[in-house]
């Protein structure tokens, strides 16, 4: 991992590695979006993939939350939808709903589409977008893309779902087909974070959002060995990886043997009951994100409590347990980010 190209703050790399740090690190999932003025100043001009597919107003679009708030590490802005568009997948970003895809999958001919990155060709606004963005910024890059199951589940549902019926009923009874799924979106996975790595994201997170949806068998039979093939490929780039999940809770034993060195937490359990439970990897968490809309004592208190659970140990990261809305204003934030920095700072002469 090239450390020494991160020209001044590498506090969150070194939490991913459970190296002693200055003070806690923070960052917010979906950091860069609606919640921003300028954002939506963009996005009158622009469509979401317009954004994404164009390196300088991507770039600007990652940055902006790192000069706005203060934050410890920029996120690529992309969709998890993006590697699937790029392979040739109908795919649209629909205001209010989330990803519709046009030709749900249904059968193994629908599969067939499924296939393994060529970067150069099929993604080269993101590496160009990440190598704009390794020489502006001053804090890591992280690079991201959607788990198997939660990709899976767009593809299947045609969109976003409720109880993921369909999904499940598809796993249970074409246990040959969603092997064969699961391995073609493994691979894409796999590629398109290589890729990212290869144009210098610093960390990378896999977002497998709606997984909590399956009991632990569930869990542990269909899902577990293509989670431990990706964590595998990505420990061998050496970058830290961090996998999240939402309602997820009962899933963290499962998680904690796979090799991943951080875990994000949503906000329906305490880093102290974590702990507890003898997990041991880094984390990262987890307040609820709308606290946000709460004033702003409440937050304090509420990110105190998170604070004084993890900021002892090494290894945690300040996030939100899932990611931000377009209600929340940019000055909480602000304001939310400095006080984690004041709070956890160590005295300098320790
Ligand atoms: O965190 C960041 O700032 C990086 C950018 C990012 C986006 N999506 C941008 C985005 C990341 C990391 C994601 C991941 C993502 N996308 C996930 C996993 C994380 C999670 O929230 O659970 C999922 C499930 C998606 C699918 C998706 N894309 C949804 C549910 C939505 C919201 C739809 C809506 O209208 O609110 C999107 C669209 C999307 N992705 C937006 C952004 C900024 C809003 C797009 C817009 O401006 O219209």
């Amino acid at each position: 991992m090239d450390l020494l190209k991160v020209k001044k703050n590498d506090v969150l790399l070194k939490a991913c590695l459970k190296e002693p740090v200055p003070y806690v690190p923070v960052w917010y999932m979906r950091q860069a979006g609606r919640y921003q003025p300028e954002y939506r100043a963009i996005r009158q001009k622009y469509s979401f993939f317009e954004i994404s597919h164009n390196p300088e107003i991507c770039a600007e679009v990652t940055k902006l939350p790192v000069t706005q708030l203060g934050v410890d590490a920029a996120i690529l802005f992309a969709d998890i939808m993006t590697p699937l568009k790029s392979i040739g997948i109908n795919v649209d970003i629909v205001e209010g709903i989330g990803p519709v895809i046009e030709n749900p999958i249904r059968s193994e001919k629908d599969l067939e589409g499924i296939r393994l990155l060529n970067p150069g060709n099929d993604i080269p606004f993101v590496q160009e977008t990440i190598k704009i963005l390794r020489d502006k910024l001053d804090v890591p890059l992280i690079g991201f893309a959607g788990a198997p199951f939660t990709l899976a589940s767009y593809l299947i549902e045609g969109g976003p779902s409720k109880g993921y019926h369909i999904t499940k009923g598809f796993m249970y009874s074409k246990p040959h087909l969603w092997q064969n799924l699961m391995a073609r979106l493994s691979d894409l996975t796999i590629s398109y974070l290589e890729a990212q790595i290869e144009a210098g994201a610093q960390i990378v997170q896999v977002f497998d959002s709606w997984v909590g949806a399956l009991n632990s068998e569930d869990y542990h039979q269909y899902i577990a060995p293509f989670m431990h093939y990706i964590f595998s490929e990505l420990k061998k780039t050496g970058v830290p990886t961090i996998y999240f999940a939402s309602g997820a809770t009962h899933l963290l034993k499962e998680w904690n043997e796979l090799p991943v060195d951080v875990i994000s937490l949503d906000w329906r359990t305490t880093i102290e009951e974590v702990r507890n439970q003898h997990i041991d990897k880094a984390l990262q968490g987890n307040l609820d994100p709308s606290l946000l809309l709460a004033p702003f004592d409440l937050i304090k208190k509420r990110t105190k409590a998170i604070l004084d659970q993890g900021k002892d140990k090494p290894g945690f990261i300040f996030n939100l347990g899932h990611g931000i809305f377009p209600s929340v204003k940019v000055d909480t934030l602000k304001k939310l980010t400095d006080y984690i920095h004041q709070y956890t700072r160590k005295d300098p002469v320790n």
